[in-house]
């Protein structure tokens, strides 16, 4: 059983199997399924081939984790070790990154909201590096800085309105994130610029943009470098600005079901142009985000087939798992890739199906071309690769079902509880059943 799941792996160059058969044993046998596994050493790769990418990059590179992918304390704690900085968008997640004890110096705070509570509680714990993305946010950011005068680095969050190709997009023409470049109204990059320059209690320190996440073709980064180029050689000609900080936002694609763009690939492809920017308009950081890249591959769920039922071409597995544990299935039709394990039937000749146990039409999970989805039965398990970004967040309590345990497989091979399981009694407490 092992060899031939080995030998499965070894033809797919795109799944990360990083526990045996063994292990994968002894972890079914301790807690049961549904089960999430992180790898940490997938982790540092991740960031060090984010790095790798840039590394032609004449001035400095900084890696951001956007903890919005996944924001479970021991993945924070360990990417911490790789020294980069983290990308953070709410209070909560600022909750988070320093009950792990992190290096406030190393955060980039980029709120949608933009409140002036908000601001006022980074600020006045020690964040020193913000982005706007409105004119509203920009008053709320200098009335919380002069309140405790403090002086923050802002970035101007632009939206570049450029085309996008991804499975999320975040620029486009009057969009939610970011300013535009020019309106007729006061939420525009120049305005903004303006006021950031005058304010005594800021430093303008750059601009940022995020176009989406899953991008799978880099043009579009090329087209929002080549408007903000110009737009910062048109803001020179009337302001005595200097930009420091480039951030490019996230967006790195990593592989479900259709070839992506490497992160080599998406870098080379601006390199030249992110040099000129940084020679002409003395830009010496860039900020790379990712969320999706550096968590994806670094995790996978464990499931068990509870049921099957077999029609004349086409058999469906029933699942212990559903969406509610890997939304993005049913919201994306997102591809994980499957493979079944611990059962040696052999190829089937009906059509496999794998769904989930909830009553609801989409609990059906998508087939990724590479999944090896050989003949299962009652008892069989199912490994879903590639969940660790945007999946585990999303666990919900939809038909009352429970958080499952999450393991870590730290950089010593040890294997570590990471998240208990959530019991019933507790979600019942939590959904109101303690105020009877
Ligand atoms: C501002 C910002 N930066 C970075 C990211 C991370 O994107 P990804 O996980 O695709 O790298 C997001 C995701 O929504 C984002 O909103």
């Amino acid at each position: 059983m092992g060899d031939k799941l080995k030998s499965q792996i070894e033809y797919s160059e795109n799944i990360n199997r990083f526990l045996s058969t063994l292990e994968i044993d002894e972890l079914i046998r301790r807690y049961s399924t549904p089960l999430y596994v992180i790898d940490e050493n997938t982790l540092h790769r991740k960031v060090k081939e984010l790095r790798d990418a840039y590394s032609s990059f004449k001035g400095k590179t900084e890696i951001a984790y956007s903890i919005k992918a996944n924001f479970n304390p021991s993945i924070i704690v360990a990417l911490m070790k790789d020294d980069i900085m983290f990308d953070l968008t709410a209070i909560e997640e600022l909750y988070f990154y320093q009950r792990c004890k992190g290096d406030l110096k190393r955060i980039i705070y980029t709120t949608v909201a933009e409140e002036y509570e908000e601001y006022l509680h980074v600020l006045k714990n020690g964040v020193e590096r913000v982005v706007i993305s409105s004119y509203n946010g920009l008053l709320n950011l200098i009335d919380a800085a002069r309140t405790i005068d403090v002086k923050p680095k802002t970035l101007i969050r632009i939206n570049p309105e450029v085309g996008v190709k991804a499975s999320i997009k975040a620029s486009y023409r009057d969009g939610k994130f970011g300013v535009p470049l020019y309106t007729n109204t006061a939420d525009n990059a120049m305005h903004i610029l303006e006021h950031i320059i005058r304010e005594e209690n800021l430093q303008f320190d750059g601009f940022h943009f995020h176009l989406g996440s899953q991008i799978t073709d880099p043009t579009c980064f090329i087209n929002a470098l080549a408007k903000l180029d110009q737009f910062i050689t048109k803001a020179k000609d009337t302001y005595d600005i200097k930009v420091n900080t480039l951030d490019i936002g996230g967006g790195t694609p990593i592989f479900y079901g259709e070839t992506v763009p490497t992160p080599s690939t998406i870098a080379s492809s601006m390199i030249d142009k992110l040099n000129n920017m940084s020679y002409r308009h003395g830009i010496t950081n860039l900020i790379v985000e990712s969320g999706r890249y550096i968590t994806a591959e670094s995790m996978i769920m464990l499931s068990k087939v509870v049921n099957v039922k077999e029609y004349n071409n086409d058999k469906f597995a029933i699942l212990d798992a559903g969406y509610h544990l890997l939304l993005d299935a049913a919201l994306l039709k997102q591809q994980y890739p499957q493979e079944v394990i611990r059962y040696d039937k052999g190829k089937s000749n009906k059509n496999i199906h794998l769904a989930g146990r909830l009553c609801d039409t989409y609990d059906i999970f998508p087939k990724s071309k590479i999944s090896k989805l050989d003949d299962v039965d009652i008892n069989s398990y199912i490994v879903f690769y590639n969940v660790g970004a945007y999946s585990i967040v999303f666990n919900m309590p939809f038909h009352c079902q429970t958080k499952p345990a999450v393991v870590m497989k730290d950089s010593n091979g040890n294997l570590r509880l990471v998240r208990k399981e959530q019991k019933i009694e507790d979600l019942f407490m939590e959904e109101g059943g303690e105020l009877l």
